[in-house]
């Protein structure tokens, strides 16, 4: 019955009413949802044992599903590079991606060994059904307490690949409906390694293995399996991409993640300001080979799933990669910036910077948002040079942001109210100061003017980073590696001022 209505366009408030309905009555699977109660170690401990025994879940706490429960071993996957012997464009554009480097990501690794020995091992299925789905069914993922700082994880050589062409193309379905959240999430996919590859063509033959399409490839559905993320013990959402996504003029206007992350950066910003899809695009270069010997497509898809991640991929692939360049540019097409100055109370004056998220299909910053840094840097000067007001400049010693800085994040808590950025540990977020889709937010300050200065120099700056250089010298060792900022935008504004009054009349130049 579930399955019939929850087609995916009902809205929150409708499936969860049928959620509690159905969790009453008939939906047997449901009562597998993991209840929250006292101790969540003794409790995922409990919830795990029940799903395990009645073989609902088979690699619990993450939902992935192999039909009927097969056996699978190392053999039953190919390799990427053999794939791409034939399909060279796909292949160029996954190694070096963020998905090549789910498993080998040192990021990732630290803090997974962390929350190993943390939750004694319970957690290691959770973290691993995304960032190397291949290992978690092999059953291959071996933990080594000796490995780097932390400990760290090893898996047969295919399941290291992290999220392949493998994983991606031997999806045929999903359980989002048995999720805590009745949402998708928690890599609450069915996943049937095999001859058959799945995507999104019709008509496709192959020489190497057989084809069929699969609507779900052409949906973010498909995406928000593993793009969603809640605590598998108290259910709190801790990463809703997927879901943000759901409730934007994207998804409103038939807009899918892969029309952004799955074509060029230049492309990306037509489908975000025209709002059309981009075969629909006039005079988009979105055409090429879906493989070698193949017909020629109007649409192939680029396969670097560019995000904001412009560390990693410089610290596994260099500078150079074509991933760290992407991930510059498409941080660089998201966001514009507003100035606006007015006259305040007790002589000072108000700044205001608009931030407007332009262009991503979800909140900025998305996901890991209580690890994520966007934040506004500010600076007015006079015409002497003398400085009369900073926020959000970084630390040159630490480089750290002060205190009062505007940011765009989440804060994340543990069961005691302590700040924490270990996702087995979040309960709740106490601030979440994220931008909506198309929406914008503001910076708010107050400065005072010199009676004797003549001119007024603003200097507003939009700026991102993958994490603060505290949780990396936590997680990689003190000194291992200098976080740096990558500018998203900048806007200046010049104002004249008379008798110590800043004169407001026109307006500063924006910038993208
Ligand atoms: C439902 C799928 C899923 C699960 C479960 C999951 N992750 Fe992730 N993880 C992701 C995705 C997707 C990203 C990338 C998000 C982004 O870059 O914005 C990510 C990114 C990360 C990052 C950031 C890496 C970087 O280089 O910035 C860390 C750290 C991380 N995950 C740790 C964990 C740990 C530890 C666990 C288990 C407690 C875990 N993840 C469970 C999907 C998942
Ligand atoms: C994270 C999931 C993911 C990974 C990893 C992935 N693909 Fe895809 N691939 C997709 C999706 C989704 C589509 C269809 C997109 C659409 O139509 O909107 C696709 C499309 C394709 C197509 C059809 C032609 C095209 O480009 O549109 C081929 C061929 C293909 N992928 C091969 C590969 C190969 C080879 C690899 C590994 C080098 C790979 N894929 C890795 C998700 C993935
Ligand atoms: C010997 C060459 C060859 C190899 C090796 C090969 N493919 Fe293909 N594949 C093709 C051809 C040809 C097509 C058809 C392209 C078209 O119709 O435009 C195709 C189509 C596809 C499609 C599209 C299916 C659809 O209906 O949407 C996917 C997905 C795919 N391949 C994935 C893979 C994966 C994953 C691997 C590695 C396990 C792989 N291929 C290895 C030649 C190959
Ligand atoms: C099997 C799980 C899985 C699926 C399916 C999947 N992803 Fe991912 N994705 C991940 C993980 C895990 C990471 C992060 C790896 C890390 O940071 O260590 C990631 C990273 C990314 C990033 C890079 C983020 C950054 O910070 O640079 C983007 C963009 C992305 N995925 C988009 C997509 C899109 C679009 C789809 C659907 C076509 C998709 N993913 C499907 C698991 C998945
Ligand atoms: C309209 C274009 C657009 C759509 C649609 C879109 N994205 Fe994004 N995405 C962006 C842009 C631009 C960024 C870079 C800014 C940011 O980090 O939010 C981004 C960033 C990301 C990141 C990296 C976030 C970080 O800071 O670590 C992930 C992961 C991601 N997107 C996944 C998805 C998934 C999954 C979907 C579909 C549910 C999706 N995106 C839909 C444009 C889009």
């Amino acid at each position: 019955m579930l399955k019939k209505i929850t087609g995916g366009l009902l809205s929150a408030a409708i499936l969860a009413s049928f959620s509690s309905f159905a969790l009453a009555t008939e939906d047997k699977k449901a009562e597998t949802r993991i209840a929250v109660s006292g101790d969540p170690i003794e409790a995922l401990k409990q919830a795990s044992k029940k799903i395990v025994e009645d073989g609902t879940l088979q690699f619990s706490p993450s939902y992935i599903t192999v039909p009927e429960h097969r056996k699978i071993t190392p053999k039953d996957w190919t390799d990427p590079k053999v794939c791409g012997q034939c399909h060279s464009r796909q292949y160029k554009g996954w190694k070096g991606s963020m998905h090549s480097n789910a498993f080998t990501d040192p990021v990732f690794q630290a803090m997974w060994a962390i929350g190993e020995k943390a939750t004694n091992g319970r957690f290691k299925n959770h973290c691993s059904g995304c960032h190397t789905p291949i290992g978690t069914i092999n059953g291959t993922v071996k933990f080594d307490p000796k490995m780097g700082l932390h400990g760290g994880f090893t898996a047969d050589p295919i399941a290291e690949k992290g999220v392949s062409c493998d994983v991606c193309h031997s999806i045929t379905g999903t359980n989002f409906t048995r999720t805590a959240t009745m949402e998708h999430g928690n890599g609450s996919f069915i996943i049937d390694p095999g001859k058959i590859k799945r995507g999104s063509l019709k008509k496709s033959t192959s020489p190497f293995h057989e084809t069929a399409y699969s609507p779900l490839h052409t949906s973010s559905q498909f995406c928000g399996n593993c793009h969603n993320i809640f605590h598998p013990v108290n259910n709190f959402p801790i990463e809703r991409t997927y879901d943000e996504w759901k409730y934007s003029i994207y998804a409103q206007k038939g807009i899918q993640c892969m029309d952004c992350h799955m074509v060029s950066v230049e492309t990306a910003k037509r489908v975000a300001d025209e709002l059309k899809r981009p075969h629909d695009l006039v005079n988009a270069d979105t055409g090429g080979l879906a493989a070698v010997g193949g017909p020629y497509r109007k649409v192939v898809h680029d396969h670097q799933f560019v995000g904001g991640n412009a560390v990693v991929t410089s610290a596994l692939n260099g500078k150079k990669s074509d991933n760290y360049q992407a991930a510059i540019k498409r941080l660089q097409s998201v966001a514009s910036l507003k100035l606006i100055v007015e006259p305040g109370k007790y002589g000072l004056h108000n700044l205001k910077v608009k931030v407007t998220n332009e262009r991503a299909g979800h909140n900025l910053p998305t996901s890991l948002t209580e690890v994520r840094q966007v934040w506004v840097e500010v600076i007015v000067t006079d015409d002497q040079n003398r400085e009369l007001f900073r926020s959000g400049t970084m630390d040159k010693d630490t480089n750290e942001l002060p205190k009062d800085t505007v940011i765009f994040n989440a804060h994340a808590v543990d069961k005691n109210g302590k700040h924490t950025a270990y996702p087995w540990e979040i309960t709740r977020f106490l601030d979440v100061n994220t931008i909506p889709p198309k929406g914008y937010k503001y910076g708010k300050y107050a400065f005072n003017v010199p009676p004797d200065a003549k001119k007024v120099k603003v200097i507003a700056r939009l700026h991102y980073r993958s994490f603060s250089q505290g949780l990396a010298d936590l997680l990689l060792g003190k000194d291992k590696i200098r976080i740096p900022a990558v500018k998203m935008s900048q806007v200046d504004g010049e104002y004249e001022v008379r008798d110590g009054k800043v004169q407001v009349k026109h307006k500063p130049a924006e910038k993208h």
